[in-house]
């Protein structure tokens, strides 16, 4: 296992659109380990594979206190949407210390590939579908902030700018 650097807004990268994955093999498993494995050590619930740089459509999460229920979804879609939307807090490993509200649907369908390779739908939820929405939004490009007004993200971006120069020296 590894741990995997992960991309930094305003990062460029981050608004890659990621491909679907061509085949559940060993490669693929590795990366959902090493993601998972990044996620936890990072305090983070979920981890998109944009997040490390990789531009496949595979996503982890885990809402445990434990670390002990890990979810992975390889070319997750989603099948059904709720009616209602929410304003949710959310934050991101890619935007740290920022946590802002984005209206999410209360509860989602969505059909996925475990890490067996192995198709399932799994009906979310509360934070649950929060998170896969969010993860989700990755895949495509979208960071949570690009929900947020201009002002506030380039107040973000500024942010997050200055501190990857004091990091940096
Ligand atoms: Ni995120």
């Amino acid at each position: 296992m590894a741990l995997l650097p992960i991309l930094c807004y305003p990062d460029l990268r981050l608004h890659t659109v990621a491909k679907p994955v061509a085949a559940v093999d060993a490669r693929i498993r590795q990366l959902c380990s090493d993601m998972l494995q990044t996620m936890y050590e990072a305090s983070g619930i979920g981890l998109a594979a944009t997040q490390v740089n990789v531009h496949e459509r595979l996503i982890v999460i885990d809402l445990s206190q434990e670390h002990d229920q890990p979810l992975v979804l390889i070319n997750p879609e989603l099948v059904w949407t709720s009616e209602g939307k929410h304003l949710n807090e959310e934050g991101c490993l890619s935007v740290p210390g920022i946590y802002d509200g984005v209206e999410r649907f209360d509860a989602v369908h969505v059909r996925a590939l475990d890490a067996q390779g192995h198709s399932r739908v799994i009906e979310a939820e509360g934070l649950l579908a929060v998170c896969i929405q969010h993860e989700m939004d990755h895949l495509l490009g979208k960071v949570f902030v690009e929900y947020l007004s201009p002002l506030k993200r380039n107040r973000i971006k500024t942010k997050m700018l200055k501190a990857q120069r004091e990091d940096a020296r």
